[in-house]
């Protein structure tokens, strides 16, 4: 199977204004192919810079903002408000006014959270799975959503959405999305609604964002070939469909 594309940017910001770059590509080219571009976001804390770049003049102007979906591949089961929501950022990055006053060019109504108000996970799941079909975003036959674009942070530990080592969301024939228990070994410890990792194949495109001295560990674990998927599911995303952007910090410790 041929291998995924890797960039090596100088940065974290060249990471963003490269990924930022990429969305908006990607976006043209699905609305002038199906009138709508669905975008599937990742959570933690790298995404806020490059809501920061696409928010840019520049960028926010050739951003097809109107035929734009925002959807969540995982989010913490908590409220929206909460600072440990990967709505949040969102929120404050492309949800409200600049810091100039310009008003968000995006409509509340396209961006799709995690239901975390719901009384438990199955409910929160099979709301979100719902959500989906009502908004015609097209399904797999194992019934993944086929987003346009799906962007993955990567934790320290090699996961990606909230698929952490030896979830059995990363085993074949797992749920299309589940909750998932708090997590002991990263940070948060809340519990987590998360799509599984057959969500990164069923992608039309998928943009891994990993910056940061913090991340060489795992990238080298993720590129190499003695972990499998379950001990570092971010592994899910080494394929063709795939474009990892990496800073030289990251990418410290990876070999040719
Ligand atoms: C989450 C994320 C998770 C995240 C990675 C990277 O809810 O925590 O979806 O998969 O992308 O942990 O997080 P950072 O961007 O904070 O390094």
């Amino acid at each position: 199977m041929s291998a995924p594309t890797v960039r090596i940017l100088s940065d974290a910001q060249g990471v963003a204004e490269a990924a930022a770059d990429r969305i908006i590509e990607v976006a043209i080219a699905a609305v002038a192919a199906r009138g709508v571009f669905h975008l599937c976001t990742t959570g933690g804390s790298t995404p806020a810079a490059l809501y920061r770049a696409l928010r840019e003049p520049s960028r926010a102007a050739r951003m097809p903002w109107e035929e734009t979906q925002i959807w969540f591949g995982d989010d913490r089961f908590v409220p929206r408000a909460d600072p440990l929501s990967n709505v949040s950022p969102l929120d404050a990055q492309l949800l409200s006014p600049s810091a100039d006053g310009a008003p968000s060019p995006l409509s509340p109504s396209a961006v799709h959270p995690w239901p975390t108000t719901a009384a438990d996970a199955p409910t929160a799941v099979s709301a979100y799975l719902a959500e989906l079909s009502a908004v015609a975003v097209p399904h797999t036959p194992a019934g993944f959503p086929i987003f346009d674009l799906v962007l993955i942070g990567i934790g320290g530990d090699g996961h990606c959405l909230s698929v952490f080592p030896s979830s059995p969301l990363a085993l074949e024939g797992a749920p299309v999305a589940a909750g998932v228990p708090a997590p002991t070994h990263i940070e948060p410890h809340v519990p987590r609604l998360s799509f599984s990792l057959g969500l990164v194949a069923s992608a039309r495109e998928v943009l891994a964002l990993a910056p940061g001295a913090g991340k060489a560990d795992a990238l080298a674990r993720i590129f190499s070939d003695s972990a499998t998927v379950t001990d570092a599911p971010a592994k899910a995303a080494l394929i063709p469909t795939a474009t990892w952007l990496l800073d030289t910090a990251s990418a410290a410790n990876l070999t040719e």
